[in-house]
Parts: structure tokens; C-alpha cells; sequence
């Protein structure tokens, strides 16, 4: 999936505009408000390394920060239906400005939707 949704420099590019829509958009604002006190570019950074490994490429993530653990390093935040929603709502757009193909993007957005539904698992 790495190199069919075009390698590095798409998922860059993609983090990157899902950030940009995060901080902007006010209808993604209590998303946002979670990363309260955290350099975005950071969390750009580490997002950016999860989804090379993630989908197929480089395991940067694992060989920087070592396992993911997704569920554990989310539950100090505030996170529940509404900003798993504004999460999504972003990646939705930022898949929608990037080169990656319908029927791949449409394959992303059931995976995002399966780990936010983990992530806010029994979380208001
Ligand atoms: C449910 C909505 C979500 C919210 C509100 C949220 C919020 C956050 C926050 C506040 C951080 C800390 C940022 C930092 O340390 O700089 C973070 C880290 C991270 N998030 Fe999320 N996130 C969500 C969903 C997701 C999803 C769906 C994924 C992956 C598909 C993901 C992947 C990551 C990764 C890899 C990190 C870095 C973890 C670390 O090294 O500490 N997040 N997220």
C-alpha cells in the first residue's frame, strides 16, 4: 500500500494538510484543543512515521519510538466521540486534496475509522 499510495512524500504532504485543516478549521476545534501544549510539527512528525510502517513502508516510527501502542500513548488526552469524529473529519479532507486514488483513499478511511473507534472506545 506504501508505494501505491505514493511513498514518503504523499504521506508528508498528507499529515502536513491534515495538520494545517486541524488548526484551522473551526469545526475540528476540540480535536485540536487536545494537542494543547504539543509542537504540531512534532506530531506531524510522528504521525507521518506511523503511517510509513503502517501502511507497508518503512517502520520509522518502531525503529525512533518503538511499539506504536496507540490505545495507551492517547488515553493522557481528552479524546471521545466528538473529537474522534473532527479527527476524521480532517483526514477525510486532506485524502480528498492528495493524488492517492478513490478506491485507496475509501480503503484508508475504514482503517483511520477503526482505530479511532478503539481509540475512543468506551470514552465519552
Ligand atoms: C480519535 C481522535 C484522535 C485524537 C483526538 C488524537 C490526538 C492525539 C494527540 C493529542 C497526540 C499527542 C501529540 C504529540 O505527542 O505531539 C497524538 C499522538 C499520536 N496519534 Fe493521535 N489522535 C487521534 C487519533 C489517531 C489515529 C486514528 C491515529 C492513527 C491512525 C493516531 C496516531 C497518532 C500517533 C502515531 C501519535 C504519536 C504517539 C506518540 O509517539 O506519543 N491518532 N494523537
Amino acid at each position: 500500500m506504501y508505494l501505491e499510495i505514493g511513498g514518503e512524500e504523499v504521506i508528508s504532504k498528507l499529515v502536513d494538510d491534515f495538520y494545517h485543516i486541524m488548526s484551522h478549521d473551526p469545526l475540528a476545534k476540540e480535536c485540536f484543543a487536545t494537542h494543547a501544549g504539543k509542537d504540531i510539527h512534532e506530531s506531524a512528525q510522528k504521525l507521518k512515521a506511523f503511517l510509513s510502517g503502517w501502511t507497508g513502508g518503512p517502520q520509522l516510527y518502531l525503529e525512533k519510538y518503538g511499539h506504536p501502542r496507540l490505545r495507551m500513548r492517547h488515553f493522557p488526552f481528552a479524546i471521545g466521540t466528538r473529537e474522534g469524529e473532527q479527527w476524521l473529519y480532517c483526514m477525510h479532507k486532506a485524502l480528498s486534496q492528495s493524488s492517492i486514488e478513490s478506491g485507496l483513499q475509501s480503503h484508508l478511511i475504514k482503517a483511520f475509522e477503526n482505530v479511532v473507534s478503539m481509540l475512543t472506545e468506551g470514552r465519552s
